[in-house]
């Protein structure tokens, strides 16, 4: 058998193995607006490591509130001078990298009382972020790709409505950073939508399904729940960037690109890995070191 088999068959098969090894290859999302010293947007993008970059936070919101950007040291909202990203936000853009505003964080005051107030926070997002007009525009006149859930306060009143309600104008991306035990508190309603593109799942700061010591169990048995739970179109393994980025559930890149990438990218819709943040990134070099074997 394989003394009849030429040349040709041979290379046709080699170079279809290695196409089908690139189109397989996952993407790196990373976040990016919480820390001066992580640099420009525009030096994430022209890094090349990754594929979409979450611009956090949208701090304050909904209960009827005016909404508020926080980008910490980057630039100040207030006084209009967050515009000045408008140019790096296209320059991301340009290179097909996907530019998200996150909702919420692990801070902030935010919150949706009644359907109503989710609606009024869709056309708020959609006139200031994204193809709408009329509003301030606290980041100049880019039009973001699609608006990140980063809801970690617990209460998931109504964040089904604005899923609905930003799905409604087409053309958004939606995207969840829920925590992995299944189901998460705050957003367990709206992932149950089904509208979600993207879902990064945090496995960080939650021992019980975390990667540790080189065993795997309770990543892989909390992957796969969460990707037979939900409709999503990928998922993504949430970690941190370095030691310092969460209190646990960092991987060494050896063990991510050697253990627990194989083990669950045969899994549901794996569509790579997201980075807690890009700062840390910055300092550990997580995304150059294992981008191209996620
Ligand atoms: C990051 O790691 C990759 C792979 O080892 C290396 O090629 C690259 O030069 C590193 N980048 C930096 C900024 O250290």
């Amino acid at each position: 058998m394989a003394a009849n088999l030429k040349w040709p068959t041979v290379l046709a098969f080699l170079l279809v193995a290695g196409m089908v090894g690139i189109a397989s290859a996952g993407n790196i999302a990373v976040y990016w607006g919480q820390n001066v010293n992580e640099g420009s947007l525009a030096d994430a993008c022209n890094s090349g490591n990754y594929a979409y970059v979450i611009l956090s936070f949208l701090s304050t919101f909904g209960m009827g509130q005016t909404p508020v950007l926080n980008l910490a040291g980057h630039c100040n909202p207030g006084s209009g001078g967050c515009t000045g990203l408008t140019s790096d936000i296209q320059t991301c853009q340009s290179q097909g990298i996907k530019v998200l505003l996150s909702l919420g964080g692990a801070g902030g005051n935010y919150g949706l009382s009644s359907t109503d107030d989710a609606n009024s926070v869709a056309s708020y997002l959609w006139d200031n972020y994204l193809g709408g007009s009329g509003g301030s525009r606290p980041l100049g006149s880019a039009v973001l790709d699609g608006i990140d859930f980063d809801i970690e306060n617990g209460n998931s009143a109504h964040y089904d409505d604005l899923a609905n309600a930003l799905k409604a104008h087409g053309g958004v991306l939606l995207t969840a950073a829920p925590q992995c035990p299944y189901p998460d508190a705050s957003l367990g309603p709206a992932l149950q939508t089904g509208l979600f593109d993207n879902v990064w799942i945090q496995f960080y700061n939650n021992p019980g399904c975390e990667y540790a010591n080189g065993d795997d169990t309770n990543l892989v048995n909390a992957w796969r729940t969460w990707t037979s739970s939900v409709t999503a179109r990928s998922f993504y393994l949430g970690l941190p960037a370095s030691t310092d980025a969460a209190g646990s559930g960092y991987i060494p890149p050896g063990d991510l690109t050697g253990t627990v990438i194989p083990a669950i990218q045969g899994i549901g819709n794996y569509g790579g890995i997201m980075l807690w943040s890009r700062f840390y990134d910055v300092q550990n070099n997580y995304s150059g070191q294992v981008k191209g074997s996620v």
